[in-house]
């Protein structure tokens, strides 16, 4: 493995510092959640080591999402992060080929890189509405594909796999005797309701999660792996037991409480949000430099600046970040170009939000040609 830092990690508000931004638009995740809101007493907990798959209860739970998937499917990961390691080192080596949807989370494309093995990117596009297209994936898989990472809804882009698209892919998947790999750590944040866990299509597919996204719970690190394969659920454990053993018991049971009330804290979560993207659905009708494609799930959208409307995009960005104070993930945080940019309208409050979004007015309106850079 050859590690490097990645720029989203190096340049992200926890290195930079978040007392010195002002609107911060770079999270992809809804608001983090205070300890006291879920009003627990964790004083009896006994601070051994826990169950090497994860609390049973907590298993329970996320297997009843599921058709057909029992507890003994899930493997429970700190994060969704590690859930993702786990998976690509278990699965790829240095001969191996893989097809991975881009642009991307960056994790996603960059353990595969470390490993060093054959990377082919399903490029969403734009232009098409970063549509995803099954017979785009079928031509680029080949007989020594390994596997095909997919993710829904999307990190940057805010779009969303339809269940026939999923069900698609696992079919190329089967045919090819490859495996499919879903990021759904925004699943429960599809605008149109949650589609199938991916692992529940096929022995195939490996679903991935955590609690981060949708209930804000980053500090937890609590994710997980769900596949039917049992050979595959043997090595997801191996590699969990050789790099931390078990979870947190802490962490675990944080978990477990706030899955066990998600009737009653996830509703308003989705709310919240779904007011967050109105504001930048307003916010993109009314002014003319920026344009997007309609997120249609997660907590973020890629709008760009229109190539055609001359703004100088470091300008642009050195305006934002230092006159105006505001920051977004601009698009090399995911190998594209930085007239786009990641926007995340559910972690900031309405006024961050409404004023982070004017001033990305503001800085690329200032940034035109011709215009004196401050
Ligand atoms: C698509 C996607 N997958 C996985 C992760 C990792 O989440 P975590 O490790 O906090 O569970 C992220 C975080 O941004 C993400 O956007």
């Amino acid at each position: 493995m050859k590690y490097r830092r990645m720029p989203i990690e190096i340049e992200s508000p926890e290195q930079f510092g978040y007392g010195n931004i002002r609107c911060n638009l770079t999270e992809s995740s809804v608001s983090d959640m205070p300890l006291s809101e879920l009003d627990l007493d964790l004083s009896a907990l006994v601070l051994a080591y826990t169950d090497h798959l994860g609390k049973p209860e907590l298993r329970e739970l996320l297997a009843a999402d599921g058709k057909g998937i029992s507890p003994n499917d899930v493997t429970v990961t700190q994060s969704a992060a590690a859930a993702l390691f786990i998976v690509a080192t278990s699965l790829l080596e240095k001969s191996d080929h893989l097809v991975v949807i881009h642009p991307n989370y960056a994790t996603n494309l960059e353990t595969p890189r470390a490993i060093g093995c054959d990377v082919a990117f399903l490029s969403l596009s734009f232009e098409d509405g970063f549509r995803f297209d099954i017979d785009k994936l079928a031509a680029l898989v080949k007989p020594e594909t390994k596997l095909i990472s997919l993710t829904t809804p999307h990190n940057p882009t805010g779009t969303t796999l339809t269940k026939n698209d999923l069900r698609a892919a696992a079919d190329l998947a089967e045919a090819h005797g490859c495996y499919l790999l879903v990021d759904e750590t925004y699943r429960e944040m599809n605008f149109a309701g949650p589609t199938p866990l991916a692992a529940s299509l096929s022995p195939r597919c490996i679903s991935v999660a955590s609690m981060s996204k949708s209930y804000g719970l980053p500090g937890i690190r609590i994710g997980w792996i769900i596949t039917q394969n049992k050979e595959l659920q043997e090595t997801f454990l191996a590699a969990k037991e050789q790099i931390f053993i078990c979870n947190s018991i802490i962490d675990e049971e944080i978990a477990y409480q706030a899955l066990s009330r998600k009737a009653e804290i996830l509703p308003p979560i989705l709310e919240r949000n779904r007011r967050g993207f109105e504001m930048v659905k307003q916010w993109i009708e009314g002014q003319e430099i920026f344009e997007w494609v309609q997120p249609s799930g997660g907590v973020v959208c890629f709008p760009r600046i229109k190539p055609e409307r001359g703004v100088d995009v470091e300008a642009f960005y050195r305006i934002l970040n230092d006159k105006y104070k505001t920051f977004v993930g601009p698009g090399h945080w995911f190998g594209m170009d930085r007239h786009f940019m990641r926007v995340g309208y559910g972690w900031p409050t309405a006024s961050e939000l409404e004023e982070g979004l004017q001033n990305l007015s503001l800085a690329a309106e200032e940034a035109r040609a011709g215009r004196r850079v401050e």
